[in-house]
């Protein structure tokens, strides 16, 4: 039986995806780890391979569209250019809409299957909202896509096209996201918004992958952007399971990256302050993952000092610095809020946090063509010449 729990005040309450919340602390609850023997399974598909550590009691591949088993990758010409140690991705660009997103909600759309729900919905800057689009029309279930008003057209389309029904709300973004939990109830939509219990889940199979293909070896790091903080939480609860069940040893360092320009949960961390204060404002080319009231910070703060993890924000400069270099060095086009983990890595280095020999592991949670408008135009090597001029253009350009 799945049960929530509370981080703050430790108490177990019933499973209601539509009450996500402690009553008493007000903070977002996570789903129960109980204690019991459990086991990886063989299987192609990678939640039945970690199904014994997930709150799905039956696997319904119809639900799926091929999310996970993403690659590790290695990035040799970075490494060598920077003299880094052994850096790899976890390629979540791979997923079937483009991000993370799709390991979160695959998991919230088996609850919403198995709880005979009609409605699902997601409060968005984008790439939830598309991928919630995605999964709830594969589901045939009716998805209300609640975005902000700068969300890029292409998210935009991309959510549409599966017949989401799409509101652009004015207004502050923390207030929406609070106020979503009473208009689902009054309409029966369940909001599976970025700290859901169940996406978050979902996420943890991202560090159960990382865990499998690295094995016997554990990561000195794992580097993520942090935004709501739900994927942060689900990685770190992923290694806290593996550790209870004796998989590893050791944990990784946990590194939670933010964009300066909207970096909330890195200020209260390096202020040495026990909560997250709200952000007034908020500007930054990472548009994902800036969200001034992130609903998982406090969560994300207290599991990082516990575990004795980092939080770090890096500049816009050093984001798009970062996101050039993986697409022109490494074949990486990801998105800014993405970048953001290698632009901590060099940051961390520089102050000294790279020490151990084993690999660090940097998740790159999504595409950058969902978000083209990030991309100055001036930097790309562009020409234009007539079909005449066409040779001694490439003659001046080979030369
Ligand atoms: C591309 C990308 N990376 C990272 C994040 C951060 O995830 P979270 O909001 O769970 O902290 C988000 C979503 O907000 C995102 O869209
Ligand atoms: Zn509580």
């Amino acid at each position: 039986l799945t049960r929530f729990t509370c981080v703050f005040c430790d108490e177990p309450r019933p499973a209601d995806p539509r009450n996500p919340f402690c009553p008493d602390c007000r903070e977002p609850m996570l789903v129960e780890s109980e204690g019991q023997r459990k086991s990886t399974r063989r299987s192609s598909n990678p939640l039945s391979r970690f199904k014994d550590f997930l709150p799905v009691s039956r696997v319904q591949t119809d639900l799926c569209l091929g999310e996970g088993n993403t690659p590790l990758l290695s990035l040799p010409n970075i490494s060598k250019r920077h003299g880094l140690p052994r850096i790899l991705i976890k390629n979540e660009m791979l997923n079937p809409s483009g991000s993370f997103k799709d390991r979160g909600t695959v998991v919230a759309v088996h609850t919403a299957r198995e709880m005979g729900i009609q409605r699902i919905g997601t409060v968005s800057t984008g790439n939830m909202g598309v991928s919630t689009a995605a999964y709830g029309s594969r589901a045939g279930i009716s998805t209300f896509v609640l975005v902000k008003q700068d969300t890029p057209r292409e998210k935009l389309i991309s959510a549409g096209i599966h017949g989401a029904r799409m509101i652009q709300v004015q207004g502050d973004y923390g207030e929406l996201a609070r106020l979503s939990y009473s208009i689902g109830k009054r309409h029966g939509i369940y909001f599976m918004n970025s700290t859901d219990p169940f996406r978050i889940e979902g996420y943890k199979v991202i560090g159960f992958e990382i865990f499998s293909q690295l094995r016997p070896h554990t990561p000195s790091a794992v580097f993520a952007p942090v935004s709501a903080g739900g994927h942060l939480i689900g990685l770190m609860k992923a290694y806290m399971e593996l550790q209870q069940q004796g998989f590893v040893s050791q944990l990784p360092h946990f590194v939670g990256v933010q964009a300066q320009g909207c970096s909330p949960v890195a200020e209260a961390f390096a202020a040495g302050r026990p909560r997250v204060a709200s952000s007034r404002t908020c500007r930054t080319i990472a548009q994902s993952i800036s969200n001034p009231s992130p609903p998982g910070g406090n969560i994300v703060l207290r599991m990082i000092r516990e575990l004795g993890g980092t939080l770090l924000a890096v500049g816009d400069e050093e984001i798009l610095a970062a996101q050039g270099l993986l697409a022109r060095e490494e074949g990486l086009f990801c998105l800014p809020a993405s970048a953001t983990v290698l632009a901590g890595l060099l940051k961390w280095r520089v102050e000294g946090g790279l020490s151990s020999r084993e690999p660090v592991v940097l998740v790159l949670t999504g595409s950058g063509q969902k978000n083209l408008q990030a991309v100055d135009p001036a930097g790309l090597s562009l020409h234009t010449a007539r079909l005449s001029e066409l040779d001694e253009l490439i003659s001046g350009l080979t030369a």
